[in-house]
């Protein structure tokens, strides 16, 4: 497992990536509610901060709190995000003296008690970047900078084309060494059945060609409650682009459709979205290997549901919580999300209404 100077060293290098993040904005624009979904920059920066004092200083090291008033109010299912906006949570330079203070604290207990397993450091390190990630979303639908990719340097048309793979049983899963998600294991195998894949992410030009060719009117191509949830909203194009299209490259992936829109789109190509099982298998298959992982999130048809013999750990919040309440997995890792974390078997999830996460999909198909 990893070294105290390594898990030190990786503690610092993910908060460097914070406060880069947050360092182009004032204190006004850090305690603002810039989207109704999201907190305020403000609330996300205390947050990891009270999430790194409870796991590494009070659990691992033994120390109280630094600040157990703070405790109800940094906790996300005390304070649903709705509410973030009016409570008394730190802003202005108390935020930032309370990461920092936080962050002594830890350090001091990783030289002193040692980093364990290293599970809990490594579980804070993601956690942050994790969040890093959360608050691009909340740029993006502020209009902020850092809120969306780089323009590619190539902008070429990815060749359209699908991968085979036969039936077959493989592992899926995290094994039992090294770290992990609770929602990862167990490692087990599972059989699929033959399908394809496509070689690439769906992409702004053909969701451009969705769009223009009634994607958003033709009724066959919607489920029931995604047509309602379309028309109740006024849904026309993805979020964040303007009446002319795509806000970024056409030739990358589609980024922010709801699980409902990803759907639709498989259906009006003859197509439907990958299952969870058959996303990691294709990852996994090497013959012929997936391209543009990493770019954008890709849904799977998988509602969020534990493995069979899932054991929460180190506590039923991270994801035990969510199954069963009809939230979708989604796979791979976007443009906004830190390496660390970036994992074949990591399971994201959302419910199918949302868009402010950096998703799109790629297409499945059964082979007929
Ligand atoms: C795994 C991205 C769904 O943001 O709710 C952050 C990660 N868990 N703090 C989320 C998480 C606790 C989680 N997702
Ligand atoms: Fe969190």
């Amino acid at each position: 497992m990893a070294t105290t100077t390594s898990l030190g060293e990786a503690l610092q290098d993910v908060r460097a990536r914070t406060l880069d993040l947050v360092s182009p904005f004032s204190h006004a624009e850090l305690e603002r509610v810039q989207h109704p979904l999201m907190s305020p920059l403000d609330w996300d920066l205390g947050h990891i901060a009270a999430y790194e004092d409870l796991w590494l200083v009070h659990r691992h090291g033994g120390e109280p709190l630094l600040r157990g008033d703070l405790a109800d109010l940094y906790d996300a299912f005390e304070t649903p995000r709705d509410q973030r906006g009016e409570i008394a949570f730190l802003r202005g330079q108390d935020v930032f003296d309370y990461i920092a203070e936080v962050r002594e604290r830890s350090l001091d207990v990783l030289d002193r008690v040692g980093p364990g397993d290293g599970t809990l450091f490594e579980m804070v390190i993601r956690h942050e970047a994790q969040h890093n990630e959360t608050m691009r979303q909340t740029l993006f639908l502020g209009g902020l900078p850092g809120g969306r990719p780089e323009p590619l340097a190539d902008g070429a048309p990815p060749h359209e084309s699908w991968i085979d793979i036969p039936a077959g049983s493989f592992a899926m899963g995290a094994g039992d060494h090294g770290f992990a998600f609770d929602n990862e294991r167990p490692r087990h195998a599972v059989d699929v059945p033959a399908f394809w894949i496509a070689r690439h992410p769906v992409t702004n030009a053909s969701w451009m060609h969705f769009v223009e060719g009634g994607g958003y009117e033709r009724r066959e191509w919607w489920s029931a409650e995604g047509w309602s949830w379309k028309e109740e909203y006024d849904i026309t194009h993805p979020e964040g682009w303007t009446a002319d299209g795509p806000a970024d490259d056409d030739h990358r992936p589609v980024l922010h459709v709801s699980w409902f829109e990803a759907d639709a789109f498989a259906r009006a190509h003859g197509a439907r979205l990958p299952t969870e099982a058959e996303w990691e298998r294709a990852s996994t298959w090497t013959q012929e290997p997936l391209q543009d992982v990493g770019a954008a999130w890709e849904w799977t048809s998988t509602c969020f549901d534990g493995y069979s013999g899932f054991r929460a750990h180190p506590y039923p919040e991270y994801s035990e919580v969510f199954f069963g309440q009809g939230h979708r997995v989604l796979r791979g890792s976007s443009w906004a999300t830190e390496d660390r974390v970036r994992a074949t078997t990591f399971r994201n999830w959302d419910l199918p209404v949302r868009r402010q996460i950096f998703a799109g999909l790629r297409l499945a198909k059964d082979v007929t």
